[in-house]
C-alpha cells in the first residue's frame, strides 16, 4: 500500500511516500527555519503563507523522487493535530482536496504519535511491547506505556514548558539563534556543568516534569533578581548552557528509568526534536545500559512526513481500511491515542 504523507503542523512543509508503513520511497522536507531566524521564533502568519506556497512543490518533488504519479497513491495521511491552527489547515485541506480529486481515502494522523512511530520505523527489529514511549519535542514532553502502535497509556507529562521550549528559551537568554536546541548543545560542548540547577519535582507525581523553575534558575545565573544583566564571558555562557543541559537531560533519563522500572518495561522508543541531542543519547547509555533504546534515523528525527505516512498506514488499517470524513477538523491540541 502506497501512502502519501503530508506534514504542516509548525515550520516545516513536508511530503513523503511510504510503502506498507516502513519503506520510504521519498521524504521531502522544506524547512522555514531561515525565514523565522530573524524573529527568534516561529511567526504563525509567515508560517501559514509559506505552507501555502510550498505544499504543491513539495508534493511534486516527492512524486518525482519516488518515480510515481499521483494515480499510484492508495491513501493520503495528514498530520491534522496538534500544531499551529493556520499551519494545520493548509496540510489538511491539501489532503482533502487530493482525496476528493483522486477519489482515494485520507486519514488524519497525530503528529506526536508519529514522532514515536518514527523510532519503530527506523529500526529493523521491532520493540517488545509493552514498551516505554518518550516524546521530547518543542511542544511536548511525556512518558507513555505503549502496548502496541495505537495503544498508549500516559505515565507522566510536563506541567508547564516542554523540554524543547525550555531549550529554545534558554538559547534566547544566552543570545543564541533559533532553533535553540542545537545551539545550546553546541555551546555546552565547551562548558562545564558547574552551576547547581534543579529541574522541578511534582509532589505525588514522580513521573511528571516541570522545566519553568529550571529556566528561572538559568535566568538568575545570568542576571540576579533586581540587578543589572551580567556580562558573561564566552566560557561562563558555555557553563550556563552545559549546566542547563545536564539538569534537563538527566531529569528526563532518571524519570524514564523510573517509569520503565515501575511498569516493567525493557524497550524504549524515543521521538521529537530533542532526541537529536547527542548528550541525551550518552546519558541514556551511561545511566540506563539495561534499557534497549530505539532512536529514529536522522531523516525521521525532526519534523517530516515519512513518519506521518508510516503511521497513517497503521491508522488506515486500524479504521478497517475506511478513511476519515471530509468533516475532520484540525486540532491545536490532541492527546495521542484519542
Ligand atoms: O519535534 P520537533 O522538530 O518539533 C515539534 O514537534 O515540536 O522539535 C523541535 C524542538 C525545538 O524546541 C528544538 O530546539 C529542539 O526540538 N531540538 C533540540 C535539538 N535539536 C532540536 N533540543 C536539544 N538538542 C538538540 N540537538
Ligand atoms: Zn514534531
Amino acid at each position: 500500500m502506497l501512502v502519501l504523507g503530508i506534514e504542516s503542523t509548525c515550520d516545516e512543509t513536508a511530503c513523503a511516500i511510504v510503502k506498507d508503513g516502513k519503506e520510504i520511497l521519498a521524504n521531502i522536507v522544506s524547512s522555514q527555519a531561515d525565514m523565522h531566524l530573524e524573529y527568534g521564533g516561529v511567526v504563525p502568519e509567515l508560517s501559514c503563507r509559506s505552507h501555502v506556497e510550498m505544499v504543491i512543490p513539495t508534493l511534486d518533488l516527492a512524486l518525482k523522487k519516488a518515480g510515481l504519479q499521483l494515480s499510484d497513491i492508495d491513501v493520503i495521511a495528514v498530520a491534522h493535530a496538534p500544531g499551529l491552527i493556520g499551519a494545520l489547515l493548509i496540510g489538511l485541506n491539501a489532503a482533502k482536496a487530493l482525496s476528493l480529486a483522486l477519489n482515494i481515502p485520507f486519514v488524519g494522523v497525530n503528529h506526536v504519535e508519529a514522532h514515536l512511530y518514527a523510532a519503530i520505523m527506523s529500526n529493523k527489529s521491532e520493540p517488545v511491547f509493552p514498551c516505554l514511549g518518550v516524546v521530547l519535542s518543542g511542544g511536548h514532553t511525556a512518558l507513555w506505556k505503549v502496548g502496541a502502535v495505537g495503544d498508549y497509556q500516559l505515565l507522566g507529562q510536563t506541567i508547564d514548558d516542554a523540554i524543547g521550549e525550555a531549550f529554545d528559551k534558554v538559547a534566547k537568554m544566552l543570545g543564541l539563534p533559533y532553533p535553540g536546541g542545537p545551539a545550546v548543545e553546541q555551546l555546552a560542548l565547551s562548558g562545564t556543568a558547574n552551576i547547581p540547577l534543579k529541574p522541578g519535582k511534582i509532589k505525588g507525581k514522580p513521573l511528571d516534569f516541570s522545566f519553568s523553575g529550571l529556566k528561572t534558575g538559568v535566568l538568575y545565573s545570568i542576571r540576579k533578581p533586581g540587578a543589572e544583566e551580567k556580562i558573561l564571558s564566552d566560557l561562563q555562557r558555555a557553563d550556563v548552557a552545559a549546566s542547563f543541559q545536564e539538569a534537563a537531560l538527566n531529569d528526563v533519563v532518571s524519570k524514564a528509568i523510573l517509569a520503565a522500572q515501575e511498569h516493567e518495561l525493557k524497550d524504549v522508543i524515543l521521538g521529537g526534536g530533542v532526541i537529536n541531542n547527542n548528550r541525551l543519547r550518552e546519558i541514556f547509555k551511561e545511566k540506563a545500559p539495561h534499557l534497549r533504546c530505539f532512536w529514529p534515523n536522522l531523516e525521521l528525527s525532526l519534523d517530516n512526513a515519512a513518519m506521518i505516512a508510516g503511521l497513517g498506514y497503521h491508522v488506515f488499517l486500524r479504521k478497517g481500511k475506511i478513511g476519515d470524513e471530509y468533516s475532520l477538523q484540525c486540532q491545536t491540541r490532541l492527546p495521542i491515542g484519542k
